[in-house]
């Protein structure tokens, strides 16, 4: 059910004074193609979905933050001048976003707040981006006289899920939730920050996610080792290329030159990388000409790497890949980090009902659980909804 501002505002006032604070939402995302590109300083190609974060605030007058977890039941406090900060993770998301606009220069005080999330959580939907820009965005509004801009509100999410949780992730999913608009993907360069809008109007063609139910956990995953993986191959092809400061710069004559040098299992992950920031460029101007052909098949292309090279899948996300290339879908990948969550596929109009159908039925005869199907809404970036 579509969380609503209603669900949000209830709570804080049963859980607080009674009073009202002002409310801001920020969304989940899905990506059509660029995966783990972001980190290597390559392009990405995602868009805000209508599923997020909504939260209410009011200024309370002390150093303290008072949150409460809707979702989770869960309440915590925290002073926005400990070092420590709280143990909950849910927690630490608010404290890492206080504490990096503290540090710059925003003059954040104490507040009550309350927010829920209808973002399917472990999905690779990025909820905890949509966690930190709401609460970005909501303090750039209510204490920075909105001085900072967007980007810069995705790096302080950015620098949350590195310095307060322990994930070294990319800029891709703080990016699109703070930028998001609706009905366009946003191919962003993630090296210079530039981005632009592509309009998302597929003719004859939508995004379904089909959600393993996998659960999807980055923290503490293997995703920090895959970053540190590129890291090192970029390092020793710069040896011989100086010019190569990350994959995005290497190509595959270059990675061939060092394939001595590194091991076979990085060897993959770095073909798989160069390959992919290719791909996006080559989606982004088949979009242009709608060929959704290609796109589809640059997806199963990208599944087939994010699965035999980079090695992020896991048997459910492959299965779900197989139904849909048996059942004549156009394109189909795992979306997101990997280890679990969604694919997301590119489906003509006419094979929708049957697919959803057929997907339902043969995951659940194999794994004793149906999937959960999301219809893809592009909608808009972190806001002030009242
Ligand atoms: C997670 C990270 C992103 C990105 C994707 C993979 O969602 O948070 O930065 O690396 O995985 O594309």
């Amino acid at each position: 059910m579509k969380l609503t501002i209603e669900d949000v505002r209830s709570r804080f006032i049963k859980h607080f004074d009674g009073t009202t604070g002002s409310i801001y939402a920020s969304p989940g995302r899905i990506n059509l193609i660029g995966e783990h590109t972001d980190y290597n300083n390559g392009f990405v190609f995602p868009g805000a979905v209508e599923q997020g974060i909504i939260a209410e605030l009011k200024p309370n007058g002390t150093r303290k933050v008072r949150a409460y977890s809707i979702d989770l039941k869960d309440y915590t406090e925290f002073l926005l001048d400990d070092e420590q900060g709280p143990r909950a993770t849910w927690a630490r998301y608010i404290y890492g976003v206080c504490r990096e606009m503290m540090a710059l220069g925003v003059p954040v005080e104490g507040f009550n707040t309350a927010f829920a999330g209808d973002v399917p959580l472990g999905a690779g939907m990025s909820s905890s981006a949509a966690l930190e820009s709401t609460f970005a965005y909501a303090l750039n509004d209510l204490w920075g006289e909105n001085k900072i801009e967007k980007m810069e509100l995705a790096r302080v999410g950015q620098r949350t899920e590195h310095k307060y949780v322990g994930v070294n992730c990319g800029i891709m999913d703080q990016a699109i939730s703070v930028l998001g608009k609706k009905g366009a993907l946003l191919r962003l360069d993630c090296r210079s920050g530039e981005y632009e809008y592509f309009p998302w109007n597929p003719k004859g063609y939508q995004l379904l996610l089909v959600n393993s139910c996998v659960k999807h956990e980055l923290v503490g995953s293997p995703y920090n080792e895959r970053r540190l993986s590129c890291e090192k191959v970029a390092a020793v092809i710069a040896k011989k290329h100086p010019e190569v400061s990350s994959l995005r710069d290497a190509n595959y004559e270059m990675l061939d030159e060092i394939k001595s040098e590194i091991t076979d299992t990085e060897y993959r992950r770095a073909r798989y990388v160069i390959g992919e920031v290719a791909r996006v460029l080559a989606v982004c101007d088949a979009l242009q000409k709608d060929d959704y052909e290609t796109v589809g098949r640059m997806m199963y292309e990208t599944h087939y790497g994010l699965s035999k090279e980079y090695e992020v899948s896991c048997e459910e996300l492959d299965y779900l890949n197989d139904i849909a290339k048996e059942e004549g879908v156009t394109g189909s990948r795992i979306m997101g980090g990997g280890f679990g969550g969604c694919t997301i596929n590119l489906i003509a109009d006419e094979l929708v009902d049957n697919f959803k159908k057929v997907v339902t039925e043969k995951f659940k005869a194999r794994y004793g659980k149906e999937p959960i199907l999301i219809d893809v809404v592009i909608g808009d970036g972190a806001r002030k909804l009242c």
